[in-house]
């Protein structure tokens, strides 16, 4: 299909790279005292970029709703059964399989924030830092089959998914597109990202 339609609003694209980078970036700066800082303002803005997904899930565009994208186990085995049969069903939103590995993300970037926070609180430590740890390598884990679904996926249905979570088109009929990006909304939230990683480490 040569059309393209708007899929992915402007917020839930600044918030699925911005908690990618963050992520990223708080797993390179965990071991050393020296990197604590910034380890701890990518950790608040990951937190705060979760529960913002978690509220955008309910208010948010069409193929951002979690609504669209919670799909029951007989809806997941039917797409295992189109993809083994070669004939994977093309979604325009999440896919159902890539929706599995969607909520885990989301519950694991959750559960980093909270533990995280707890720990600057100094409640349960060594339970809490155990719990933090373990999300930690839980979400390595995801985040590669994440990548693999995404590629497989951009691959079995020839659309490049990535260029999708960046510009937020994809192929599409006319009816199936969102009407508005919400650019004003992603801006305000880069604008508050900024201002708090320049503030927190002044
Ligand atoms: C370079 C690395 C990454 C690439 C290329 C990538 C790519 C993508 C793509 C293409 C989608 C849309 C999938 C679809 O069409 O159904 C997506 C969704 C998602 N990704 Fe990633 N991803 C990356 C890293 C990460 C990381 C590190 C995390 C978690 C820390 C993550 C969490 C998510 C989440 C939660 C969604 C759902 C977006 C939403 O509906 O809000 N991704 N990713």
């Amino acid at each position: 299909m040569s059309q393209k339609v708007l899929v992915w609003d402007a917020p839930t694209r600044v918030f699925h790279w911005v908690q990618a980078l963050c992520f990223l970036g708080a797993y390179l700066t965990s071991d050393s005292e020296k990197t604590r800082d910034i380890h701890v303002a990518l950790g608040y803005i990951l937190f705060g970029m979760i529960v913002f997904r978690l509220l955008w899930g309910f208010v948010g565009t069409r193929y951002a709703k979690f609504s669209s994208f919670a799909y029951g186990p007989s809806k997941i085995i039917s797409y295992l059964v189109s993809l083994f049969k070669g004939k994977a069903d093309h979604f325009v939103g999440h896919n159902p399989i890539g929706s599995v590995a969607i909520w885990l993300l989301l519950s694991g970037g959750l559960t980093l924030g909270v533990t995280g926070v707890m720990l600057l609180q100094d409640d349960f430590e060594d339970i809490v830092e155990e719990i933090h740890d373990y999300a930690t390598n839980a979400m390595l884990i995801v985040i590669a089959i994440h990548l693999i679904g995404v590629f497989a996926s951009s691959f079995l249905h020839k659309e490049n998914l990535v260029r999708a979570m960046i510009t937020g088109f994809k192929p599409g009929e006319d009816s199936q597109g969102i009407k508005t990006a919400y650019n004003w909304l992603a801006a305000m939230m880069l604008v508050i990202v900024v201002c708090f990683g320049a503030y927190y480490l002044r």
